[in-house]
C-alpha cells in the first residue's frame, strides 16, 4: 500500500513537492522596531566573560546600538579603557520563542576575528540543556571559520553522513557525553573563511539560514553575491538550496531535545572559551592575559560589531508544531517529560582537554545552572 502510493506519487512527480515545505513569514525583525522585539540581558555573563552587558538605554546613550532604514548596528565600547567589571557590550534575547521554523539572518558585518572576542548568534531553550541550544554563528579570537554546535541532554548524537559541507568535530550533543570534553556538544565546523570574522566582513557578510524541523536542524550559509533569489524575494525554499553547511540528524529525537527557543545575539570577551585558550593562541603575544588586553585596548574593538540587514522567521505551512510562537513570559514548556532525566550538574568547565583555539572547550551560554 505504502510503496504503491509512493510510486504513484513519484510517477506523478509529487514526492519532491510533498517533502518540500512551503514557508511563510511568521515574524519580521524589521530595522524600524528591531530592538522592541528583544530584551536586553544585563546580568553577569554565564560564560564568565570580561563583559558588562548594558541596558537598552545605556546602549543607546553610549552609541552601542543604532538603526536606520537599511540596517541595525550592535557594537561594543571601543573608546574607553574598561572598568574592572568588563568591556561594555550587548546581549539581547528575542521576546518570542519558537518551536521549529526557518530563521534567516542577513548580516553585513559581524564581530569576530579579533583577539579577546567571542561573539555568537544562537537559539536557546529554557531550562538548559533540556530544551536545547543551537549555536549558529560562533567563534573566538582570531578564528577564521564558523563553528556550529548543538548542546542537549542525554541521547542525541548526530550522523557524519547526513550531507553537509562542514567538518564534524564531535558527534554527541549531550553536554556530559563521556568521551568528549565537558559541554563540547555536537560540533560542525565550516571550512571556508567567508563564513566568519575578517573573511566574512571583507566579503560584505552573507545569509545564515537555519531550518529546524522534527527531522533535522540544518544551517545554510550564502556569501554575499550568492544569496538565492527565493530568499531575497521573501519566499524561501530550503529544498532548492543544495547541501547545507551543517546538518544535525541522527540518533536524536529532535522534538524531545529542542523546543521553545529564543534568538540571542551577544558579543562577550575572554571567559570560558576566548579567555581559556588565550595563552595557547597567537593572541598571547599581545598581552599576558585576555582581560588585560580587552580592558586596555579599546580601539582594538571598533570592528566588533554586528550589522543586521534583516532577520526573519518563517514557519512551514505544513508543520503542525510550527505554531509555537509565544511570548517568552507565557511559554508553555513540557517540563514533565524531562525532569526524570535530570542528572546532577557539576560545573561544566573543562580545562584539561581543550584544543588549541579550543572549539571543544566551551560551556553553553545558557542561563542558570552552569
Ligand atoms: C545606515 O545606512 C548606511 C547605508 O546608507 C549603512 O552603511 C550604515 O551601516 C547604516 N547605519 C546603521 C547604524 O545601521
Ligand atoms: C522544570 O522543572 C524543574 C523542577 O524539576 C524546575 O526547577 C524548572 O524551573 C522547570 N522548568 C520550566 C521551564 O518550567
Ligand atoms: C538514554 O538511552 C539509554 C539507552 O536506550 C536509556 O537507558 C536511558 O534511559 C536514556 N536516557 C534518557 C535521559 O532518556
Amino acid at each position: 500500500m505504502r510503496s504503491t502510493t509512493l510510486s504513484l506519487l513519484s510517477a506523478l512527480g509529487l514526492t519532491a513537492q510533498l517533502s518540500a515545505a512551503t514557508y511563510s513569514l511568521e515574524e519580521d525583525y524589521a530595522t524600524s522596531n528591531f530592538f522592541e522585539k528583544f530584551t536586553f540581558y544585563t546580568e553577569a555573563d554565564p560564560t564568565a566573560g570580561f563583559v558588562d552587558y548594558v541596558s537598552e538605554s545605556t546602549a543607546k546613550t553610549d552609541g552601542l546600538i543604532s538603526e536606520n532604514s537599511s540596517s541595525v548596528y550592535m557594537g561594543v565600547d571601543y573608546t574607553n579603557v574598561a572598568s574592572s567589571s568588563g568591556r561594555k557590550s550587548v546581549r539581547i534575547t528575542s521576546n518570542s520563542a519558537y518551536t521549529h521554523g526557518l530563521f534567516i539572518l542577513d548580516l553585513e558585518h559581524m564581530p569576530g576575528g579579533i583577539c579577546g572576542t567571542w561573539p555568537a548568534f544562537w537559539l536557546l531553550g529554557s531550562d538548559w540543556p533540556y530544551n536545547g541550544e543551537i549555536d549558529i554563528i560562533e567563534g573566538v579570537n582570531l578564528q577564521t571559520t564558523n563553528d556550529m554546535t548543538l548542546h542537549t541532554s542525554e541521547n542525541c548524537t548526530i550522523s557524519a553522513d547526513s550531507g553537509f559541507t562542514g567538518t564534524l568535530s564531535t558527534d554527541n550533543c549531550y553536554i556530559y557525553a563521556a568521551d568528549q570534553s565537558s559541554n563540547a556538544g555536537c560540533g560542525i565546523d565550516a571550512t571556508n573563511t567567508d563564513t566568519y570574522g575578517t573573511g566574512f566582513n571583507a566579503n560584505g557578510g552573507g545569509v545564515y539560514a537555519t531550518e529546524w524541523t522534527s527531522e533535522a536542524i540544518s544551517i545554510y550559509f550564502f556569501a554575499r553575491g550568492s544569496i538565492p533569489s527565493d530568499i531575497t524575494d521573501g519566499s524561501p525554499k530550503p529544498a532548492s538550496w543544495g547541501t547545507p553547511l551543517a546538518k544535525y540528524k541522527g540518533s536524536c529525537d529532535i522534538d524531545e531535545h529542542f523546543s521553545g527557543m529564543q534568538i540571542i545575539f551577544d558579543t562577550t570577551f575572554c571567559g570560558d572559551w576566548a579567555g581559556a585558550v588565550w595563552s595557547t593562541s597567537t593572541c598571547a603575544s599581545k598581552a599576558s592575559t585576555c582581560t588585560d588586553y580587552v580592558q586596555n585596548n579599546p580601539s582594538a574593538f571598533k570592528e566588533a560589531y554586528w550589522t543586521v540587514n534583516s532577520l526573519k522567521v518563517y514557519k512551514s505551512d505544513t508543520d503542525a508544531t510550527s505554531d509555537a510562537k509565544a511570548s517568552a513570559t507565557t511559554k508553555k514548556e513540557t517540563n514533565t517529560t524531562v525532569t526524570s532525566t535530570k542528572v546532577v550538574h557539576s560545573t561544566a568547565t573543562a580545562t584539561a582537554t581543550e584544543k588549541v583555539q579550543g572549539h571543544q572547550h566551551r560551556r553553553a551560554h545558557g542561563h542558570g545552572r552552569e
